[in-house]
């Protein structure tokens, strides 16, 4: 259909809009209010690390399904400036929901930590652990954090602006 997304990348978007919600909600309990206890502050730890790999592999479906069709059209009448915005937003929301995932794993390989799936299942780090490169994959992790949330935000704004002021219906296309 010309109109909206087609149902897998509906499910596929509303899954990672929720597991992106809680993922940074457990970054944040990790980096700013980590349990003392050592067991329970590891749990932390895999639950995030796991989390992040349940987004990398939902963001490569998803990727596989957005190449492999087109995205509707935007709805008539909507100005140049607000689809390219639209365009731009996208296209950074797949590369740093792709990108994010990776870059822990690296933060973590520096730490002297492997990525941990929930606990169950330790993918090896791809780099040995170094101080330096700890601190400032770190920073990048952080920052990268923060880019994720200044997109969503900028991604709300979109959806108010079609729903309220155009009064266009987009968001049918995703529900
Ligand atoms: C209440 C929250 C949200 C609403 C109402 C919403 C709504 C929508 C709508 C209506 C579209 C289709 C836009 C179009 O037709 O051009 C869309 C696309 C998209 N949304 Fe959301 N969204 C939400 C949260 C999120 C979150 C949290 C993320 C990622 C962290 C996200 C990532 C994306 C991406 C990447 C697309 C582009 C899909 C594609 O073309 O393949 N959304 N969203
Ligand atoms: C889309 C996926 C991810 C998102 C949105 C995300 C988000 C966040 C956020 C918001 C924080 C707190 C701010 C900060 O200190 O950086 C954080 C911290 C952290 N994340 Fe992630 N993360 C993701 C994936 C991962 C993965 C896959 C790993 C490990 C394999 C990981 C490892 C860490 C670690 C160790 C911290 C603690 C603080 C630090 O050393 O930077 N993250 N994450």
């Amino acid at each position: 259909m010309a109109g909206e997304y087609a149902p897998s990348q509906k499910a596929l978007h509303w899954l990672v809009a929720v597991m992106v919600v809680v993922q940074a909600g457990l970054g944040i309990w990790v980096a700013f209010a980590a349990p003392d206890d050592e067991a329970a502050a590891m749990r932390l730890y895999n639950a995030h690390d796991g989390t992040g790999a349940v987004i990398l592999v939902l963001m490569l479906l998803r990727l596989a399904a957005r190449l492999a069709g087109r995205a509707p059209r935007l709805p008539p009448g909507t100005p140049r400036w607000a689809a390219r915005a639209a365009w731009l937003n996208h296209r950074a929301l797949y590369l740093v929901l792709l990108a994010q995932p990776l870059i822990g794993w690296l933060n973590n390989g520096a730490n002297g930590f492997g990525w941990s799936l929930y606990g169950f299942l330790t993918i090896p780090a791809p780099i040995s652990q170094g101080e330096a490169a700890a601190a400032w994959l770190s920073a990048v992790h952080f920052w990268t954090a923060l880019a994720l949330a200044a997109l969503v935000a900028a991604h709300l704004g979109g959806v108010v602006f079609h729903t309220f002021i155009r009064r266009d219906g987009l968001l049918r296309r995703m529900t």
